[in-house]
């Protein structure tokens, strides 16, 4: 029998269902029409790259890089890595004392060079490894190799036993060719879903040349980002962001500024309320430096207060301690020294400008000195957004500075760059949580025909209100008269438009408004004007 087990989306990804999925194209839309008009243009990424990218960029000693991504082997290039590491492993691991050697051992040497060869050949062939001419130079080079190496194994076989010690010798020195040339192989990479964009951004600007670009580069995006989290309200596997970023040579705090005034334009468009805007900023490398090393060395007077992850942090990531919620830690954690005030001129300047750039845009917002952000790309300017309806997963948007990234990158160390990502399932959250998440039926018209001879007019009549941009529902096979009302009532329909044959023979469609059941009969161009009154107030 078959196997009847139902299929579940999994763990910490779900489905975005109509009606719900309506408010995200408004979010969505909102975003773009706002973006827009500061300047910003969309950029498509892909939803996964090299793990060196983010292990780089976010910091290969972050919760997200070292917990949180879904990794995998784009070519199986693992196995491939695995066997090289091996064959290597075995010639180099020595001389090659061939007077110690039994002929067995030589035999197999020779198949597994022979086999592996085949492999990568194969491989090249069916671009399972990149036809890079690195590879296809190694590949060469150890075919010529094998030959010769086949060759004195075979004159090796035949003198066989020899304790002429040529053998040895032209036997290392063929095995050390041969490794050089498989260490030249390169497979590819691991990749992973990318748990952030902002990397991936710096990662095409720099590829596109964008530099060359008059003014700054302006790009926002939006999609879906995969971080392997503990599943929970407002924070899931499969998650989605809407993020914008700015790379440019300047780093003017007005540019900090008006990027904030973005978000909050956007957060105002969506009447998303009680949103606190949070900012800090926490220096740069030459002053970051010693306030952490200021802070490990507090952190280790107070140590054994700390729990486990905060410890830990005291050697990998001090700064990461502030962010802690832990109820026992906050008292002391209110006592360490604060990078404000260990900020150095330029860094205090910087700060104090964003902060008058916001003032002059009107923008409230609270200095939160603990706001150190869990990448590590970050300097100087880091913000975040709460709101409320969260729970404790309440940031709905996180941002910052980050004008080494590029450079760190490969890219231009002119290149400066900032910006945030809103968690869009967050954000949608919050505002279904307040009220504003209403999103009303966009269903104008419920097209009733009653009588067969009035189908083809009713198919017509819904074509041409569609292409006038009227919503309309028609029912595909005849209802009963009461059935195809209640049905409308319950699609939320604004009106039910009824084509019956006296409205047929007649030249009209009565039109009952459903909020009210007020009804009245009209011709084909009265009732698009009335629909478009009625769409309009
Ligand atoms: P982030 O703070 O890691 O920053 O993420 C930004 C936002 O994404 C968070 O504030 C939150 O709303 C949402 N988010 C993060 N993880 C989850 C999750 N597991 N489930 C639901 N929502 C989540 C970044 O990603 C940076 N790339 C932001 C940025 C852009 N900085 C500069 N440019």
């Amino acid at each position: 029998m078959a196997d009847r087990a139902k299929f579940q989306a999994i763990k910490g990804v779900r489905d975005i269902l109509p009606p719900e999925s309506a408010l995200w194209n408004r979010v969505e839309q909102a975003a773009r029409e706002v973006f827009g008009t500061f300047g910003f243009a969309e950029i498509r990424l892909p939803i996964f790259e090299v793990t060196e990218l983010f292990a780089r960029s976010v910091g290969a000693d972050t919760d997200i890089v070292k917990k949180e991504m879904f990794t995998f082997d784009l070519h199986a290039s693992q196995d491939l890595e695995v066997r090289r590491d091996v064959m290597i492993g075995r010639r180099t691991s020595g001389p090659y004392d061939i007077q110690d050697t039994e002929l067995q051992t030589v035999h197999e040497a020779e198949i597994q060079v022979g086999v592996f060869i085949q492999i990568i050949d194969n491989a090249i062939r069916e671009d399972r490894v990149a036809r890079t001419s690195e590879n296809v130079r190694a590949l060469d080079g150890l075919q010529t190799l094998y030959k010769q190496f086949s060759a004195i194994c075979e004159s090796y076989r035949s003198s066989f036993p020899s304790e002429d010690p040529k053998w040895n010798t032209e036997m290392q020195t063929l095995f050390e060719g041969i490794a050089s040339y498989a260490s030249k192989l390169n497979f590819g990479s691991l990749v992973s879903l990318r748990p952030e964009a902002t990397a991936s951004v710096v990662r095409a600007y720099i590829e596109h040349g964008m530099q060359v670009q008059p003014g700054n580069v302006k790009l926002y995006y939006m999609g879906p980002m995969f971080r392997r989290e503990r599943p929970q309200k407002g924070r899931y596997r499969q998650f989605y962001q809407i993020g914008a970023e700015v790379l440019g040579s300047s780093d003017a705090p007005g540019i900090d500024a008006e990027v904030i005034e973005m978000l909050l334009a956007f957060f105002e468009r969506l009447k998303l309320k009680g949103a606190i805007l949070n900012i800090n900023s926490i220096g740069d490398k030459n002053c970051r430096p010693a306030y952490v090393e200021r802070l490990r060395a507090e952190l280790q007077v107070v140590r054994e207060q700390l729990g486990a992850d905060s410890q830990r942090r005291i050697e990998t990531n001090p700064l990461r301690v502030l962010d802690s919620k832990l109820e026992s830690e906050q008292a002391i954690i209110e006592k360490l020294p604060r990078i404000a005030e260990n900020l150095c001129a330029e860094c205090r300047a910087h700060y104090d400008e964003v902060k008058r750039q916001l003032g002059l845009r009107g923008i409230t917002y609270q200095e939160n000195w603990r706001l150190v952000r869990g990448l590590d790309y970050y300097m100087r300017t880091t913000f975040e957004i709460i709101a409320p309806g969260l729970g404790s997963q309440n940031a709905v948007c996180g941002g910052g500075r980050y004008d080494g990234l590029v450079e760190l990158l490969g890219g231009p160390a002119t290149t400066k760059g900032i910006g945030f990502a809103i968690g869009t399932d967050r954000l949608v959250l919050s505002l279904q949580e307040s009220g504003a998440g209403e999103v009303a039926s966009g269903l104008d018209v419920y097209l009733a025909w009653f009588g067969a001879v009035t189908q083809p007019a009713a198919v017509k009549l819904a074509r041409r209100l569609r292409d006038a941009g009227f919503v309309v529902e028609l029912p595909a096979v005849e209802m009963k008269f009461g059935k195809s009302l209640g049905l409308a009532d319950r699609l939320k329909a604004r009106h039910a438009v009824i084509l019956g044959e006296d409205e047929l023979a007649a030249g009209v469609v009565a039109v009952k408004r459903l909020s009210d059941g007020t009804q009245q009969k009209l011709s084909e161009p009265d009732l698009f004007s009335y629909l478009r009154a009625a769409r309009n107030s």
